[in-house]
């Protein structure tokens, strides 16, 4: 083994605009970058045939080591990508590659902006949840059924539309990263951004990673969207994480959070279902009685959070900057 083997890669540098648009002919126009993370930039661009906003994806240049099955395995996925037809997912245009050996998406332009941002912004209220996270279920199962695994389902890759509709990017992206493993995610995709968003089993290699990987990354979007914080290993229940958020989310995080996947939801659907019943069904508090009537009628409590509670202790992490959520501390004080 070379030592070069042995190296992490080197820091992905994005094009500038006018650098990629001079690689890419005159059908389109690069406008400005948008943002870049560990597999590649992305630019808001036009298509000026059909004079439409248009999102290019880069992919960082291959390696010489990469070698030509990966073209043929980018093709493949970039078809199955876009055969997915959601108005819950980035639709892909088109794909292609530069003279120089650099593999790009055309894809829908979200206006809009993404949870990571969001949630550091502090801006997100449980209306929010409550209204997104079924949206993102619902448009994680559609894939599902299609047989196609996201695998990298992070606040970044979760666009919300001005409107509110949610958008999910970079569909099975993970999957393409050269030299890839069986579960899809080999040791440079793991040091890149956070490995706080995957599935136990997608660390394990040669772990079969199926929809089960989505169901808990999922769950602790839902947990961040809920606190400002990743859950991390023994984790506080939201309901104990900040004033008001209903207990019944305590159960649905801890039921997608689960490290043997088959004691998770086993279809994101229903993940998305138990949210969408605390935006619709009312919580039953438990109510005083005097303690005359204590013995005759039962004190009506609510859902088994003493279950979660049990196998929960603190050890939150705080995300930087996501101002609305008070320190755990702090909201903790009786
Ligand atoms: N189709 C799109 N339309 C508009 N903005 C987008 C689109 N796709 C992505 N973005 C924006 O571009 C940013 C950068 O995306 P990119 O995928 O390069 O980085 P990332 O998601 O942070 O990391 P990773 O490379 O691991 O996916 C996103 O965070 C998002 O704000
Ligand atoms: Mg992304």
């Amino acid at each position: 083994m070379s030592e070069n083997d042995t190296l992490p890669p080197p820091a992905f540098v994005p094009l500038t605009p006018t650098e990629l648009d001079a690689k890419l002919g005159p059908q389109i126009e690069v406008i400005e970058l948008i943002g870049h993370g560990g597999m590649g930039a992305v630019y808001k661009a036009r298509q000026i045939r059909l004079n439409r906003l248009v999102a290019l994806k880069v992919l960082p240049p291959l390696e010489k080591r990469d070698g030509w099955d990966f073209h043929e395995r980018f093709q493949m996925e970039a078809k199955a990508m876009a055969k997915l037809d959601h108005p819950g997912i980035v639709t892909i245009h088109d794909f292609g590659e530069t003279e120089d050996n650099m593999l790009y998406f055309i894809m829908e332009y979200v206006d809009g902006e993404d949870l990571h941002r969001l949630i550091q912004d502090g801006q997100l209220s449980v209306e929010h949840v409550l209204s997104w996270i079924p949206q993102l279920a619902d448009a994680l199962e559609y894939a599902h059924q299609k047989g196609m695994v996201h695998r990298d389902v992070k606040p970044a890759n979760l666009m919300i539309t001005y409107e509110g509709h949610v958008k999910i990017t970079d569909f099975g992206l993970v999957k393409m990263r050269p030299g890839r493993g069986r579960a899809g995610l080999t040791e440079a995709s793991l040091s890149v951004g956070t490995p706080c968003y995957l599935a136990p089993e997608a660390f394990e290699s040669g772990a079969d990673v199926d929809n089960r990987a989505d169901v808990y990354s999922l769950g602790v979007v839902l947990y961040e969207m809920l606190t400002g914080m990743v859950p991390r290993g023994a984790w506080l229940p939201p309901s104990q994480c900040r004033i008001g958020i209903d207990p019944r989310f305590d159960l649905i995080v801890y039921r997608a959070l689960q490290t043997n996947r088959d004691a998770r939801y086993q279809r994101i659907a229903e993940l998305g279902a138990e949210v969408l019943a605390i935006a619709t069904e009312p919580y039953p508090r438990p109510r005083r009685k005097p303690a005359s009537m204590a013995k005759t009628e039962p004190v009506m409590v609510g859902p088994s959070v003493v279950a979660v509670t049990a196998v929960a202790t603190p050890s939150p992490v705080p995300v930087a900057g996501a101002g609305l959520y008070a320190a755990p501390t702090e909201l903790l004080k009786p």
